[in-house]
């Protein structure tokens, strides 16, 4: 784009004229690996990679490759069985998709006519709901969290109620990104409740595995979808599951969303070695994921304990998530850290741009050498910047 003579932007090239105008400026989702690509393999080693939410840790898989000349099934029966017994519903009740973000994609595309329907988020919340919702050209209506006397970043349920009929989805994520909190259960079923003639409720629980709710087979929103005809819950195999770079995620509904989602995604969207990729973890690796899981839980309560402890650390967020968001006393203090860590080759995520997280750094839980190493060089950021000040 360039600036005409009385200022406004004018296409200057074909593809910008061709383009869809609203997509030639705009920024796409700043993820992890744009934002740091990891390069060749010994960049990317000598990387520490806190900045993802991807778990520490590699499983081993059988790759058959004799069948590869073959396109995969539409949804492989194998991978959908699999994930069907650790879930507890039917398969004709899953969809198997290009991570939990595919899902994402194809709720908004299914449900929202460009340009005229729009979808309802809670920030701070997870950046790609509002990224598809601007590539697909639905509108975004902002109902923020809120805080408390109990309880941080909480649902606005009287915001929510002054939206019903003006939205056509709803994203709830629970156990929250990048807050780290998990909804209280009622709070999202009055969000149901609301929206039960109005709009699709998706509760996100990609960090799902972390609330210990798996412990109890308590998988109460997943057993939501037979009881209420608007719910569609979003799981992934890139986090508690240790999967992150086989891109596979399963949106969890009623036969009738599973139906129209079907009709929206791509003809063959899981490569025949992600299917058995993924139906090895689901079928063998259960105990080894809950185990990492669990020691990813102590990790991060330790790493709580001890960032609640420094005094450039104002504020930590309760996390039942592989993460911990926390907020530094000052921009300035914030930014040194984030530099410091950076030029140590550690790498965690700047939040303070989203709505009320000014100053909010996350921290994935790595492994426990990872995160001795990262407690190093925060001592040795503050150092640095006790000097530079003095
Ligand atoms: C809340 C939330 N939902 C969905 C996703 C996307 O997961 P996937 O890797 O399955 O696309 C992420 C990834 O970070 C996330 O944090």
């Amino acid at each position: 784009m360039t600036l005409s003579a009385n200022n406004s932007l004018i296409a200057s090239t074909l593809i910008e004229r061709l383009a869809r105008e609203e997509l030639v400026d705009m920024v796409p989702y700043q993820s992890a690996r744009r934002l740091f690509a990891s390069g060749d393999n010994e960049q990317a080693n000598n990387k520490t990679w806190l900045n993802a939410n991807e778990a520490p840790g590699q499983g081993k898989y059988q790759l058959d490759s004799e069948n590869i000349n073959r396109y995969p099934d539409f949804q492989p029966q194998s991978l959908l069985n699999a994930y069907s017994n650790y879930c507890g519903l039917p398969t004709d009740n899953i969809l198997a998709t290009r991570g939990a973000d595919e899902g994402i994609e194809l709720i908004i595309r299914s449900f929202c006519r460009a340009y005229q329907d729009s979808i309802l988020i809670c920030p701070p919340t997870y950046g790609m709901y509002a990224i598809s919702a601007e590539n697909h050209g639905a509108g975004i209506v902002s109902v923020p969290l809120v805080n408390t006397p109990q309880a941080k970043c909480q649902l606005d349920l009287e915001g929510l109620k002054t939206q019903v009929g003006k939205v056509k989805v709803v994203f709830l994520c629970s156990p929250g990104n990048p807050t780290g909190n998990t909804l209280p259960q009622a709070q999202i079923q009055a969000a149901i409740e609301l929206f039960k003639d109005s709009a699709i409720v998706v509760v996100d629980e990609a960090y799902y595995e972390y609330t210990n709710a798996i412990l109890d087979a308590d998988q109460v929103n997943t057993k939501l979808i037979t009881q209420c005809d608007n719910v569609i819950v979003l799981r992934t195999l890139s986090k508690a599951f240790a999967l992150a770079g086989l891109r596979c995620g399963f949106t969890l509904a009623n036969k009738e969303i599973i139906t129209l989602l079907s009709k929206v995604i791509a003809p063959y969207p899981i490569a025949a070695p992600v299917a058995e990729i993924a139906s090895q973890a689901l079928s063998n690796d259960l105990a080894i994921m809950q185990a990492r899981v669990n020691s990813t839980n102590t990790l991060r309560e330790q790493l709580n304990d001890w960032l609640k402890q420094q005094h450039w650390c104002n504020d930590v967020f309760p996390s039942d998530a592989n993460f911990v968001l926390f907020r530094c006393n000052s921009t300035d203090e914030k930014n040194k850290i984030f530099n410091h860590l950076v030029d140590n080759n550690i790498l965690i995520r700047d939040q303070s741009k989203q709505q009320q997280l000014e100053n909010c750094l996350r921290i994935s839980i790595g492994s426990a050498e990872e995160l001795e190493q990262l407690k190093i060089v925060f001592a040795l950021a503050l150092a640095v910047q006790k000097n530079s000040s003095s």
